[in-house]
């Protein structure tokens, strides 16, 4: 057995040695085989003497030799001191700097030199000078996701919903958050006091559940992603007037509409600081919109209104549409307000999604599923509005007995929430959800109307 193994590793040992006889003249190597580390130990923070020589210079084996910018670690350091096993070790390549001149802060178990950083989730930690001294300073802003949060969302199941860690919004403040992600400036009061519109039905006749995005599969605009950009004001307004196109034309002209049209083209526009739903909508019925392959979108402050406000689809260099005659831009009716649960449901089933304003806390950002409904776990006070597409609506049996909801599109991607999409309580005006729902009527061209009998 023993003799085996001796003649096992010899033959590994000459092995080893005659591929490095092999690569490299011997001498350049003859230092580097070591081992070091094995031989001194290895020490904690900065010790100069716990090193070695090595090819014309030193190796260490403390924790200054771990830094970013150089590394002067024995080339068994890491396997050694660290249990990593590296690839290729490198050999030293820069000398250490002599002591009295190096000054360091020393943070999380590591060292830092003069203005080097780290960050933890959104705070930036920066070594600076402080007095005579360093120091570690920390930024103190309360995250867009807060582990604390994710964690007692989970723990509680009779939250009725469950968070994670979305990595597109770790490392952001809860601030870029709210500025960034929404973007709905609240409608002013004489919009708040628009009166709803009247519906007669019979309230006992609608579905307990129904789903656009299932009902017409074909028109309903897909998942949208605003980007670090507060338009969800003009995004969640062209997607309901897309949709409505498609419905009301049934298919003949389907269209997605380009929401930078109206974030660009409004006069004083805000772009991506955000705006309100009341101008918007004027500004689609009066003047139209393009289609989106024909103005894309883009998120940026910076896109200039880059086809003529007002003119034909042609004047815009718009390719027109195929099924349909239209020459004109695609503009909407008056919007009218929605008053009450029912009423949004039966505008739903009859015309296809509608706009809603909802007021965001800090919770609903690591949402990833289930029935929302805002918890006291916010961190901060911070809340802002944001416009969404109510497509549809259900009930289901939770830890809280029957629950019903609402179904909506957000406008964050569909690797957020249950594809894209959100649900949330319904019936009792949660987050404001129920209390400014439009609609309008999109202007499909008139001989399609008179073709499909309307
Ligand atoms: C220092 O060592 C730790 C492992 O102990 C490692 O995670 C870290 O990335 C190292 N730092 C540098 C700058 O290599
Ligand atoms: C560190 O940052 C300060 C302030 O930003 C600057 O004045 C100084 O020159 C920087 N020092 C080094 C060594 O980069
Ligand atoms: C959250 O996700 C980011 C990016 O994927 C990751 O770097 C971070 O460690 C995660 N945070 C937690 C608490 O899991
Ligand atoms: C909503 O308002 C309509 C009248 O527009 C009324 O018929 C209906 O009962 C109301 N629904 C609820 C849930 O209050
Ligand atoms: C748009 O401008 C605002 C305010 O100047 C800025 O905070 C934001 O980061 C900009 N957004 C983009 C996407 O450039």
């Amino acid at each position: 057995m023993r003799s085996n193994w001796i003649i096992w590793t010899s033959s590994v040992l000459f092995a080893a040695f005659f591929t490095l006889v092999t690569l490299q003249p011997i001498d350049d190597f003859a230092d580097l085989r070591g081992p070091y580390c094995e031989q001194i130990g290895c020490c904690t923070s900065r010790q100069d003497t716990c090193s070695k020589p090595i090819i014309g210079t030193l190796c260490y084996c403390d924790d200054f030799c771990n830094r970013t910018d150089v590394h002067d670690c024995c080339p068994d350091f890491w396997s050694y001191c660290r249990g990593i096993d590296l690839p290729t070790p490198l050999p030293p390549t820069t000398p250490r700097p002599p002591p009295e001149e190096v000054r360091s802060c020393f943070h999380e178990g590591r060292v830092f030199f003069l203005n080097q950083t780290s960050k933890n989730n959104c705070n930036e930690c920066r070594c600076a000078q402080v007095g005579s001294s360093l120091e570690m300073l920390c930024e103190r802003n309360v995250c867009l996701i807060e582990p604390d949060i994710v964690y007692n969302v989970n723990a509680d199941f009779r939250h009725g919903w469950r968070a994670s860690n979305h990595s597109k919004f770790w490392g952001r403040t809860l601030g870029d958050g709210i500025r960034l992600r929404l973007g709905t400036l609240q409608p002013q009061k004489d919009v708040m006091r628009m009166n709803p519109v009247k519906r007669y039905y019979d309230p006992a006749s609608l579905p307990r559940q129904f789903d656009s995005s299932v009902n017409w599969p074909r028109y309903i605009t897909g998942i949208q992603d605003q980007g670090w950009c507060g338009s969800s004001w003009a995004v969640s307004t062209a997607a309901v007037a897309s949709d409505r196109y498609g419905i009301i034309s049934k298919g003949k002209e389907e269209v997605q509409l380009s929401a930078q049209n109206i974030i660009s083209c409004i006069p004083r526009s805000k772009g991506c600081e955000g705006g309100r739903l009341d101008r918007a909508w004027t500004f689609v019925r009066k003047y139209g919109v393009v289609d989106e392959p024909c103005f894309p979108y883009t998120g940026s402050n910076y896109t200039r209104c880059s086809i003529r406000r007002i003119g034909s689809l042609a004047e815009a260099h718009c390719i027109p549409p195929r099924y349909s005659e239209r020459t004109g831009r695609y503009k909407v009716g008056p919007a009218y307000r929605l008053g009450n649960e029912t009423d949004i449901m039966y505008e739903i089933l009859r015309s296809g999604p509608v706009q809603a304003t909802l007021k965001i806390y800090h919770d609903f950002f690591s949402y990833t599923g289930g029935i929302y409904k805002h918890t006291d776990l916010s961190l901060a006070h911070q809340q802002g509005y944001h416009s969404v597409r109510i497509v549809g609506w259900g009930e289901e049996f939770t830890s809280n007995g029957l629950q019903k909801y609402w179904k909506v599109a957000n406008s964050w991607g569909t690797d957020w929430g249950e594809a894209g999409y959100f649900r949330i309580v319904r019936g009792v005006n949660e987050c404001d959800i129920e209390a400014f729902v439009l609609a309008v009527w999109s202007e499909v061209d008139r001989r399609i109307l008179v073709s499909n009998g309307i």
